[in-house]
């Protein structure tokens, strides 16, 4: 099926000429001639069959009747459809500093997928016309990203939900789609950053099944789980008799992956010396089996993941630089979930769904099962429980919160979502915190020694952490409840109390306490 475009231009001249080129670029499109129709089509959309439109493509500058401009369609489809991606054509080439770019830079943050400014001739003119398909390409891939990616047939397990969708809709997921969109189609080998949970396998399918390998194979190896004698025969392949007990030859992960993609997961925890032979399959496109003599040609494209702070590693002789370098070139950060706390909802939501028709079983006294979805209540939350869950710091990011959602959609058995079940559930997750009961100097020193391992990372914020919520669950108690007393003593306001007090799960602390 052809993307289809939806194109709006107020020159019909303009229309007629983009109109072309973009159904020369194997698109379909529809014109309309301002901001109103546009929107009324895309509202209707669905209804004429199926039209559901993968990308807009306005001008920005519309003089249409109500005068409403492209910057106003950025917004409004923002709103009502956020996964619908929008491209600006501006009139002139933008520069920096002049209003155009201002404009430009603008709507960017509005939330328009890109911008293209018009070329002078943009029929002949071939760089043009590639720019604008491969930016309409692109936005394609990240609206069929946030849509979500076809479930696989491998059931939902706690690890997995049944797709390997990406759900979020804030500013930084949606550069997340676009940096996708950027590598997919493209050789270059991709590292992707970010804390623990935070989504880099799931980064890695996504790149790897929308780029031109995805009818090959796609092989992970996770360089931390193999240890490290093994770990080069695993990637590498070895020749009988290459080391004692190698009885016979095997063929390694790179020469399994030929044509397709291997994902290198914590690259960060590898071994220096195969960090070496690694940098060599990256420059010369060839590998050799342990015992091995000749050198065999692999055409594999690489994706690799850390949590690790590389730099740091390269600085402390832990990372190889030439490594590093190779690495940095496409980078796709993810940011911990604590920064975009208004993904958390529609996570929430997805994973209800995940595994709410799993989870909402119930006993009857016949001892069979019959499923809430069906004859009960379906699944929900309550607008507080999600608030208390976009209240907490979230230190193992989105893996966390699914198994939060997990334990609360158990305890709710089937019925809605309470702040009380989330409270229990983060209980559950999170069994207090020991920490405090040792001496803080002890305390320190074991995170700092974990930090040094690469196995923490927030650590001013994990410390506060453990702080603040023995400091606001104290003085709670002390005070027996009253907050305003508390929130005295330690010198906040209240609004700040209750946002700790929410964040921390310490609001029944009056009942708990003992004096
Ligand atoms: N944006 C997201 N939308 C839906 N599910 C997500 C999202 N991000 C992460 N998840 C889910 O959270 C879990 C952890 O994700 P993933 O394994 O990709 O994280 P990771 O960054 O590789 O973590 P680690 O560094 O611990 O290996 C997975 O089950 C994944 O499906
Ligand atoms: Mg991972």
């Amino acid at each position: 099926m052809k993307p289809k475009v939806l194109l709006i231009e107020d020159d019909p001249n303009d229309v007629e000429i983009f109109g072309r080129i973009l159904e020369e670029e194997g698109y379909e499109v529809t014109s309309a001639d301002n901001v109103d129709q546009g929107l009324t089509l895309v509202r209707n959309e669905g209804n004429d069959e199926g039209k559901e439109f993968d990308v807009v493509l306005t001008d920005l500058d519309l003089k249409g009747p109500t005068g409403r401009e492209g910057r106003e369609l950025v917004v409004e489809l923002r709103r009502s459809k956020p996964h619908l991606p929008v491209i600006l054509m501006t009139g002139l080439p933008l520069r920096s500093g002049d209003p155009t770019a201002d404009i430009a830079i603008d709507v960017i943050q509005l939330g328009a997928f890109d911008y293209i400014s018009k070329a002078l001739d943009p029929r002949e003119d071939k760089t043009f016309r590639a720019d604008l398909a491969e930016m309409v390409d692109h936005a394609v891939a990240s609206k069929q990203l946030m849509a979500g990616l076809q479930p696989r047939p491998d059931a939902a397990t706690e690890d997995k939900p049944a797709a390997d969708k990406i759900v979020g809709n804030s500013r930084v997921m949606q550069n997340v789609y676009k940096e996708i969109g950027r590598v997919a189609a493209t050789p270059v080998t991709v590292l992707v950053r970010g804390e623990t949970g935070t989504g880099k396998e799931l980064v890695a399918r996504a790149i790897y099944s929308h780029g031109d390998r995805a009818a090959q194979p796609f092989i992970v190896v996770n360089c931390t789980a193999i240890p490290e004698n093994l770990l080069e025969s695993e990637l590498f392949g070895h020749e009988q008799g290459a080391f004692t007990g190698a009885n016979l030859r095997r063929i390694g992960r790179f020469e399994q992956a030929h044509c397709g993609t291997i994902f290198l997961d914590e690259i960060g925890d590898m071994d220096l010396k195969l960090q070496q032979k690694l940098l060599r399959v990256l420059q010369e496109q060839t590998i050799e089996r342990v015992g091995g003599k000749e050198p065999i040609r692999v055409d594999v494209r690489i994706i690799a993941a850390t949590h690790r702070n590389l730099e740091l590693a390269v600085e402390e002789n832990e990372f190889r630089q030439d490594l590093y370098f190779r690495l940095n070139v496409a980078v796709i950060s993810l940011p911990p979930l604590r920064e975009r706390k208004e993904d958390i909802r529609d996570l929430v939501e997805y994973f209800i769904e995940c595994y709410g028709s799993e989870l909402a079983l119930r006993k009857q006294a016949d001892g069979t099962f019959i499923s809430m979805i069906q004859h009960g209540p379906k699944a929900a939350i309550e607008r507080e429980a999600v608030m208390c869950l976009e209240a907490q710091s979230w230190p193992g990011n989105v893996r966390e919160l699914r198994s939060v959602v997990r334990k609360a959609l158990v305890l709710a058995n089937g019925y809605t979502i309470t702040t009380d079940t989330v409270r229990k559930a983060l209980d559950q997750a999170r069994p207090p915190s020991p920490a405090l009961q040792q001496p803080f100097a002890t305390l320190v020193g074991s995170v700092l020694a974990s930090a040094k391992n690469g196995e923490r990372e927030n650590v001013i914020a994990d410390l506060i952490e453990v702080v603040e919520r023995e400091l606001y669950g104290e003085a709670l108690r002390r005070a027996k409840g009253d907050q305003s007393r508390a929130a005295r003593w330690l010198g906040v306001s209240r609004p700040t109390m209750r946002e700790r007090l929410l964040r921390y799960g310490l609001h029944s602390v009056r009942e708990r306490s003992t004096d």
